[in-house]
């Protein structure tokens, strides 16, 4: 197709180490390349399974064009479906959390039972098979009690990334946490240069000084080495792993997600004005509250923190060309009680800040490269490699799906 012409020759034409061409932040029909490609093609990041703990409970989340339930079913399992009724279409469930003993229909109640099969319709003549018309699935895996869901109809692999996510996360106890606190907010801005400014700490001690006071900007820590070449971090990830926390640096083949635990700085065990504990409990079995914090992205939609009080999961998702949604959850133990335990207000106030910081500094490169006369700039490799492993990632993914190469790497 045209615009897939369009954006290879784009991609062909990019500089290594350089910030994107103009029209792959702007233009409307390379957006369009951008979901069919990645959005459509990648597992994404959908919410913990500890949100949806019982029978019935659901979530409904918008994907671009794709509206998707994510719902438990009578058999706990956790599965992903189509949001539209197999009768003439109808949205099922609102946008947002909720929970029913099934799904019903708006319209004309067809009645679906939470594994997806059609239970009940009325009047549609002896003719109609009911088994025909069960609702579309979506694939759906948990990795370490994250639940990821892919429109593809044949998902890249997924079972290397669950194995690391159950031995890195498994210590957290996410099935053992609540969403004590969650935010969504949108981005003026292409979904790219909102991870990009994720995956750097170049901008930090210029825009975020609540954050500053407990995370390191040491670009060895934000950055995409392994660390190994700082004595501070190879001790403190000797120290974690000694304590039972899996903690070294761990990168997919394909480069799409990464693991590394970090320290955080000085005394500060946790994201709070002070550095101090957000919470009087520590989640899971993590034995040590100086844990720092485990780094886990998965591309293209997710970064996430796991600190030993607290879990703090970011999840993407594009609205358009220049609009994205971040959404953030702060899990704490499930036995924590909010004004006992915690405060919520202290728990949340550093990453409401940083949120909105980033969001403005965002905003301001998108409105910067929609002037005619940007030109990509180039990234530092000290502070910003992040970066261009990011920027690397897509376009090689991107180049690898357009040319037919082998789609994904091996396991
Ligand atoms: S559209 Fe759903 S029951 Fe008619
Ligand atoms: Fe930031």
């Amino acid at each position: 197709m045209l615009r897939d012409a369009d954006m290879l020759s784009h991609l062909m034409r990019r500089r290594p180490r350089h910030s994107l061409p103009r029209d792959l932040y702007t233009d409307p029909d390379l957006y369009e390349v951008d979901l069919h490609r990645i959005w459509y093609a990648d597992w994404l990041f959908a919410l913990p399974a500890c949100e949806i703990p019982k029978t019935g409970n659901h979530v409904t989340l918008q994907v671009a064009d794709h509206s998707v339930i994510v719902v438990r079913g009578a058999d706990g399992t956790i599965r992903a479906f189509h949001n539209t009724c197999r009768h003439r279409g109808s949205r099922l469930c609102k946008p947002g959390r909720s929970s029913s003993p099934k799904i019903v229909c708006p319209y004309h109640q067809w009645t679906y039972e939470l594994d997806g099969r059609l239970l009940w319709a009325r009047d549609m003549g002896p003719d109609f098979d009911p088994s025909k018309h069960g609702l579309k699935p979506v694939h759906c895996r948990d990795a370490g009690g994250l639940v990821f869901i892919c429109l593809a109809e044949t998902p890249p692999p997924f079972d290397a990334l669950a194995a690391a996510a159950e031995r890195y996360f498994g210590p957290h106890g996410l099935d053992r946490c609540k969403v004590a606190h969650e935010s969504s907010i949108v981005e003026q801005a292409n979904w790219k240069l909102v991870m990009e400014n994720n995956r750097e700490c170049y901008h930090c001690s210029g825009a975020h000084p609540a954050l500053c006071v407990s995370f390191d900007d040491n670009p060895n820590i934000a950055g995409n080495g392994d660390g190994m070449t700082d004595p501070a971090i190879e001790a403190h990830l000797a120290k974690c792993e000694a304590a039972g926390l899996p903690s070294r640096f761990h990168i997919a083949p394909d480069n799409k997600w990464r693991m590394v635990r970090v320290p955080l700085l000085g005394k500060a065990v946790s994201y709070t004005m002070d550095g101090k504990a957000a919470v009087s409990q520590t989640v899971g079995d993590v034995p040590i509250r100086d844990a720092g914090t485990l780094l886990f992205f998965h591309y293209p939609n997710t970064w996430n923190h796991f600190l030993s009080d607290t879990v703090m999961l970011f999840r993407m998702l594009p609205l358009g060309p220049q609009e994205t949604e971040v959404t953030t959850k702060w899990l704490v133990h499930e036995d924590a009680v909010e004004g006992r335990d915690y405060d919520l207000d202290r728990l949340t106030e550093v990453w409401t800040l940083t949120n909105d910081e980033d969001r403005a500094i965002v905003e301001e490169n998108q409105k910067g490269i929609n002037s005619p006369v940007y030109e990509p700039g180039p990234y530092s490799e000290t502070q910003e490699s992040g970066v261009i492993q990011f920027v690397d990632w897509y376009a090689d993914t991107m180049t690898e799906r357009l040319t037919g190469r082998a789609l994904h790497a091996a396991e």
